[in-house]
């Protein structure tokens, strides 16, 4: 295993250090306690989606105001469903970057003023280093991934493949080139009218998806599906991710449609195969981009073990078997065109709490560096931008 997994591990074991941490880069309200010996004993997160969904995306000043509301109640529940109090508090941690500015700042004043206030250590983190490096905290010990591994991180804000090589190295292989996959299940959720429901737009399109019976890929452009374009796969056998093209042929596909007054004009059965035609591209584009940065670490003598799977699309089941089945696909062509690097990989899903945006991950991330005494000055800066590949410089 690798040597800074195991350090950890030791660490673990010898002295439980508590952390308690503060996120707030975009539309989540965040504050948790988090041991090293693994233990959440508190995560608290407050969402904002509901002041921000007639904007069409984050609105910066309307969550600002709404993090400044919100922070000081996060950071009292999550020291009492701790059942800390303060003085049990040995390290303060926070998302320095890369995030919208003023959101950033609230989490990070919490954390510098109170840190300072009681003279204990501070480490400001990466936000998508923590993403990354969730499965070390939720992950069962048998199945903890080792370094190198692969990170397809995907949710509203983000889209990215990334190659983890240590708690503090990674390689952006893919990102997206225009929105994310999870606002264009958003868009085309509200293009079909489905209700927000309980789990949000993306789950509703999975949902209505999964109605009026099996779904056979074949069927597309045949029969019910006649005028159902076959959705795009964008930058073939490039590193890379679109997902505006996807959402824009499902606008014009229902806008062509003959009966197309407005949306709710348009046949059921119609939106059902659109839903279904979008669900699948989005999946096929993921699996695709993730075979391919298999093959991009296989042609440099890189061993992946492990795919960690995270963010909020990552609680999709459709996609979730597309990607067994890619990874299935790929060892048997691996072994039939007699490649001897191949080694079987395993597939993790962090639970979807700890998928979506949260502090238990930022405290999970500084804790090698608080146990290595490696802390930030009090004046340490935010970086609104900050590429997860400068974590170290
Ligand atoms: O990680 P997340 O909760 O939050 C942010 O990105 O801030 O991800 C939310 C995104 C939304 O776009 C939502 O529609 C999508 O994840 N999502 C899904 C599913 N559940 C959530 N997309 C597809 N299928 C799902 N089951
Ligand atoms: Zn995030």
């Amino acid at each position: 295993m690798d040597s800074a997994v195991l350090k950890l591990l030791r660490d673990w074991r010898e002295k439980p250090f508590t952390v308690l941490a503060f996120e707030s880069s975009a539309d989540d309200t965040c504050a948790a306690v988090v041991t090293s010996s693994r233990q959440i004993l508190s995560n608290i997160v407050v969402k904002q989606h509901v002041l921000h969904e007639h904007f069409g995306g984050i609105h910066p000043s309307v969550a600002i105001e709404a993090h400044q509301r919100n922070m000081p109640g996060a950071v009292r529940r999550a020291l009492e469903e701790a059942k800390i109090t303060v003085g049990d508090v040995d390290g303060v941690a926070f998302t320095r970057g890369p995030g919208i500015g003023g959101c950033l700042s609230v989490g990070s004043n919490a954390a510098k003023s109170l840190a300072a206030a009681l003279n204990k250590p501070l480490v400001g983190v990466h936000h998508m280093q923590a993403h990354a490096l969730t499965p070390l905290l939720t992950a069962p010990l048998n199945e903890l991934p080792t370094f190198p591994f692969l990170t397809l991180l995907i949710s509203g804000g983000h889209t990215l493949l990334l190659l983890a090589s240590s708690l503090t190295e990674f390689r952006i292989l893919a990102t997206t080139a225009d929105e994310s996959v999870g606002r264009a299940f958003d868009k085309v959720a509200r293009m079909l009218e489905l209700d927000w429901g309980k789990r949000g737009l993306g789950a509703a399109l999975e949902d209505f998806c999964r109605t009026g019976g099996d779904f056979d890929e074949g069927q597309l452009g045949r029969g019910l599906d006649d005028a159902v374009p076959q959705l795009p796969l964008p930058m073939p056998g490039q590193l890379g991710f679109s997902f505006s093209c996807l959402h824009s042929s499902v606008e014009r596909a229902l806008a062509s449609h003959p009966s197309s007054i407005n949306s709710s004009s348009v046949p059921h059965a119609y939106k059902l195969a659109l839903a279904r035609a979008f669900q699948s591209a989005a999946a096929r584009q993921l699996t695709s981009k993730l075979t391919l940065g298999l093959q991009w670490c296989e042609r440099r003598d890189i061993t992946v073990r492990d795919i960690v799977v995270s963010g909020g699309v990552a609680s999709n089941a459709f996609l979730r078997d597309r990607l067994r089945v890619a990874l299935d696909e790929y060892a048997t062509s691996s072994v039939t065109s007699g490649s001897d690097k191949y080694e079987p990989i395993q597939l993790l899903f962090p639970p979807v709490e700890l998928c979506t945006d949260n502090a238990a991950m930022i405290a999970w991330a500084s804790m090698h560096r608080f146990l290595e005494g490696d802390h930030d000055p009090y004046t340490i800066e935010l970086r609104s931008k900050w590429s997860v590949e400068d974590i170290r410089a």
